[in-house]
């Protein structure tokens, strides 16, 4: 059966159906599914079926998945590295009680795309949901494209060779975690274009986040007001839209076209267990290693603060 899209706004996100995703796809099968996201930027699959298995297997088919650092005798939640856990549990399954973990997770209801933090850049980050809470919770993207499209033209002048300068705890210290500049400076920080050309479609899209922090060569102050006016821009309505989420409900987004963030909902009293794989750009489908540990490196210099690993560990 070849697949169904069904549009949300005229030129973003669709709703598709038409496969089975528990089952190995056919090259056809997998052609089809990037068309519609070159297409789309998001597309959701309903009621999907799959186990943690059937979404890693089904993610290797667009590249190498990012693995979450495994430390030594230390207990995880979920069976696979690859999956990354978007929930608001601890290792038991309980709502987290952790104010490292609580304030680490807020960072992701500020407009992002995954991974601007490092220096290889995600493409598909594909989201399914095993358990949803039963008000809010919905997912937001925007479409990066189309509101490069409506720039005006001395604005896109302006922005053509603009670096910005990425860092994961300048969006943890926007969404209030009160890490000193100093140490968001002393820690690793990713250059990206603000501007690149989105290569399955050959469209032109904006590549801005709650990480970005700066603009090379601009005044900071400056810098800073137009990444909250782009992020502004990207995020009228007409280039956004909500996924309210149930059960076995996937979403891939490409985070080199979109932004997207976690909405609200009663985090200290109901569980939303989401779980997440994040496909490294421009990398061969079925790669198992790619003999790096980028994400590792990262968390071992986390500040106290927003202390994913500590949060994580079992009995806190
Ligand atoms: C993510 C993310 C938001 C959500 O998994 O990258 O930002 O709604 N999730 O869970
Ligand atoms: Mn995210």
């Amino acid at each position: 059966m070849p697949l169904k899209a069904e549009p949300i706004l005229p030129r973003f996100g669709a709703e598709c159906s038409g496969l089975d995703l528990t089952r190995p796809l056919s090259a056809e099968e997998v052609k089809q599914v990037t068309d519609a996201m070159d297409k789309w930027g998001v597309t959701v699959w309903r009621n999907t079926g799959m186990s943690d298995a059937d979404h890693v297997e089904f993610s290797r088919n667009f590249g190498y998945l990012e693995k979450v650092m495994r430390r030594e005798g230390v207990k995880y939640r979920l069976p696979f590295p690859q999956l990354f856990d978007a929930s608001n549990l601890n290792v038991e399954g309980e709502i987290t009680k952790d104010p490292g973990a609580i304030q680490y997770r807020k960072g992701d209801r500020l407009w992002h795309t995954d991974s601007a933090f490092l220096e290889k850049r995600t493409s598909y980050s594909i989201l399914l949901a095993h358990q949803v809470p039963s008000k809010g919770g919905n997912t937001g993207f925007a479409d990066t494209r189309s509101a490069y499209d409506d720039l005006p033209q001395d604005m896109k002048d302006f922005l053509e060779d603009k670096i910005g300068v990425n860092s994961l705890w300048w969006s943890r210290k926007m969404a209030g975690a009160d890490i000193p500049e100093e140490e968001i400076d002393a820690r690793f920080k990713a250059r990206h274009p603000l501007v690149h050309v989105h290569r399955g479609s050959g469209r032109k899209a904006l590549f801005i986040a709650a990480h970005t922090m700066d603009i090379e060569g601009m005044d900071k102050a400056e810098g800073r007001k137009l990444i909250k006016e782009l992020i502004e821009h990207c995020t009228q309505p007409q280039y956004t839209f909500e996924v309210s989420w149930n059960v076995g409900d996937m979403v891939i987004w490409d985070n080199l076209c979109t932004m997207h963030h976690g909405c609200e909902f009663d985090y200290e009293n109901e569980k939303r267990d989401m779980r997440r794989t994040t496909v490294r750009e421009g990398t061969e489908p079925h790669t198992m290693d790619m003999g790096d540990d980028p994400y590792g490196d990262l968390f071992s210099k986390s500040p106290k603060l927003v202390d994913i690993n500590a949060a994580r560990v079992a009995g806190r």
